[in-house]
């Protein structure tokens, strides 16, 4: 049983902790008032494991749970530390004594950058990823549509197909290794956004491939909203889901560095073709890193989303990384989309049998608790 005395101590904590983030999401992690914090948090923090080994916190609901019991502190300053782990994919932190300082605020620095920095677990420091809580859908158990609704699916389809040009035109211009401007994605990124959180299904937005010489285009508008409707329904918002935006419209810009010629072929691919193709997640991640005023997470997106969640899959990663949590949801995309179109290659699938696929890849392929989130919203 916990005493009430360590739950003040972990309440005064988790306080010191907001601050030390809020502090660095305003200023810098250099600024002296997010460094006060941040050694004010890791004196509560080491007194904390004086007593015993490992403190674990854990998101339950709405509920910071330490020790078979939610934490007793103030509500709002639970509120935002919830917020914050879950903009970070965090399910639960275990502290362990002989914490050093260095890895504490390191670890600060990047739960303060959430989506741009990708988390992962030290000796003294654990994270279990991923089981963000899904908010309840808007429209739970009715699938009929309100008028309102479907007057905005039929906006964001015609926001859609006019998109689908200037996409074209965008990822042209990067072909020839010019740099782009991805303010040309605004409006649509923000068209969706607001569709989203209507509550609208994702499905009902996906564009029909008109021929194979679109395929690159649908593809990634497709991706696109399958992507942020996966991450709207798991609470991201604004500037964040924006940058999602971005990150899933640009995940394959890579394969414009790839020839045509391989990436059109109609028959099996050859070991040598394949690895040709495969580099387009390294092409992809150096391009965007040379634009302007581009999300981090863009690279990311690209350079991760053929990662698989057993750490197979390309480009080929040290033991220990994690793919950040959105390059884990433009996989779910990405595949889905590939396998419901009818490409030069292959017939598109039914969509049972893609659940089915989807289903027997969780765990393997897929981050599982994605897999189910996503199952959720196409059923929509
Ligand atoms: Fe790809
Ligand atoms: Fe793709």
């Amino acid at each position: 049983m916990i005493s009430k005395h360590h739950h003040s101590d972990i309440g005064r904590f988790i306080a010191h902790l907001n601050a030390a983030i809020n502090n660095i999401r305003l200023y810098s992690i250099s600024h002296p008032q997010a460094g006060r914090y941040i050694q004010i948090a890791f004196t509560d923090i080491s007194d904390l494991l004086r007593s015993q080994n490992t403190i674990t916190l854990i998101l339950v609901d709405e509920d910071i749970v330490i020790d078979h019991q939610p934490l007793q502190a103030d509500r709002s300053n639970i509120s935002s530390f919830i917020r914050i782990l879950k903009e970070n994919a965090i399910e639960r932190i275990t502290f362990s004594n002989g914490l050093p300082e260095n890895d504490f605020s390191d670890f600060i620095f990047r739960l303060a950058s959430p989506v741009t920095q990708s988390i992962m677990s030290g000796p003294f420091i654990k994270v279990g990823k991923v089981s963000l809580k899904i908010k309840p859908q808007a429209i739970e158990g009715q699938s009929a549509l309100s008028s309102d609704q479907t007057e905005t699916i039929a906006h964001l389809k015609e926001v859609r197909d006019r998109k689908l040009e200037e996409v074209k035109s965008l990822y042209n211009r990067a072909k020839g290794h010019r740099k782009i401007n991805v303010a040309g994605f605004d409006d649509m990124l923000k068209a969706f956004i607001k569709g989203f959180s209507k509550g609208l299904p994702p499905m009902a937005l996906l564009a029909i491939l008109k021929s194979a010489d679109e395929y690159t285009f649908t593809h990634v508008i497709n991706v696109c909203i399958l992507t942020m409707s996966q991450a709207e329904s798991l609470g991201f918002k604004g500037e964040y889901l924006y940058q999602i935006g971005i990150a899933s419209v640009l995940h394959d810009v890579g394969k414009l560095f790839v020839p045509e010629e391989i990436i059109r072929k109609p028959d099996m691919l050859t070991r040598e073709e394949r690895s040709i193709i495969e580099t387009h997640t390294i092409k992809g991640a150096k391009y965007i890193l040379n634009l302007e005023n581009i999300p981090k997470l863009a690279v990311l997106g690209a350079m991760e989303h053929h990662i698989k969640y057993n750490g197979s899959g390309y480009p080929l990663i040290r033991g220990g990384w994690q793919p950040n949590i959105v390059s884990q949801m433009i996989a779910i995309a990405d595949v889905f989309d590939a396998l419901r179109s009818r490409r030069s290659y292959s017939e598109p699938k039914s969509l049972e049998l893609i659940k089915q696929i989807l289903q027997q890849e969780k765990g393997t392929t897929f981050n599982p608790f994605l897999v189910d989130n996503f199952l959720k919203l196409i059923e929509r």
